[in-house]
């Protein structure tokens, strides 16, 4: 909150903002490398670079905001669609990312964990995972959740198998099934659904992003692709945030 405080005396920060209502939880489809890079002619790769700076920056500010949660998008179960080359750029750059991820990420007091089905990827990668995850995991600030092989409806599927099997072990009887249990079967356990959910590259689609947690999730929406999203833009999505009118369908 000092940090806040600073800004505002700095006045580099809005100073609309409501600091007693920040929200908790923010998600981010990081969505436009590609287009980035192809509007000046470079290879999508360098787009992505760009990209994961870009989230370096971010998470570090949205620490620094009082954000608590920030979950973020970084690879689909649809992304393997796309070519080898693609994909293996990305599995490069996500190890290089979580290599030190612990000194560059948010003034070393970010805990970063992972969503999704990370069984999956190299050995190398989960290595990785599990280090950053066990060196960060006393951290207090900011909690980064990185998407990683997430998709909406794979982890509400994983999540059924789950209730299922213990049908199954008669440890529980279906009328013990409740949206608590649901929640808590998810990936995202223990944290709270997202407040507000950002996606930048001009797309108005969830595409397969947190579908169970963001039943009541606002949703914010620009043109601004990712490598070039600053965290202005993140005061303003929160400006916007603060002055929506949360009814969760009552008057
Ligand atoms: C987001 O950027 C990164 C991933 C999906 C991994 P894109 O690669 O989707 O960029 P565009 O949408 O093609 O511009
Ligand atoms: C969503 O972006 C996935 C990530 C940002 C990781 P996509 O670029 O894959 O989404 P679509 O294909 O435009 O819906
Ligand atoms: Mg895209």
């Amino acid at each position: 909150m000092n940090f806040i405080k600073n800004m505002f005396k700095k006045n580099t920060i809005s100073t609309k903002v409501d600091t007693k209502n920040i929200p908790v939880h923010i998600a981010i489809i990081m969505d436009g490398n590609g287009r980035w890079a192809k509007k000046r002619g470079l290879p999508r790769s360098i787009g992505h670079n760009e990209g994961a700076k870009t989230l370096k920056t971010i998470s570090t500010f949205c620490g620094e905001f009082g954000i608590k949660y920030l979950t973020v998008y970084a690879f689909s179960t649809e992304n393997w669609k796309r070519p080898k080359s693609e994909v293996d750029a990305l599995m490069d750059l996500l190890l290089d990312f979580l290599k030190n991820a612990e000194t560059h990420i948010g003034g070393k007091d970010v805990r970063i964990q992972t969503i999704g089905d990370v069984s999956v990827l190299s050995e190398e990668i989960k290595k990785e995972i599990v280090r950053v995850t066990n060196i960060t995991k006393e951290n207090k600030g900011l909690i980064l959740n990185i998407a990683l092989n997430y998709g909406g409806r794979s982890e509400i599927l994983h999540a059924v198998k789950e209730i299922a099997g213990n049908i199954e072990k008669k440890k529980i009887t279906v009328n013990d099934i409740d949206e608590e249990m649901i929640s808590n079967n998810l990936y995202t356990k223990g944290i709270p659904d997202p407040d507000i959910l950002i996606r930048p590259g001009k797309e108005s689609r969830l595409s397969n992003f947190l579908l169970w947690q963001t039943a009541y999730t606002e949703i914010w929406y620009t043109d601004v692709l990712w490598p070039d999203f600053r965290k202005e833009h993140i005061i303003e999505a929160v400006l916007d945030y603060q002055n929506r009118n949360r009814r969760y369908g009552g008057l």
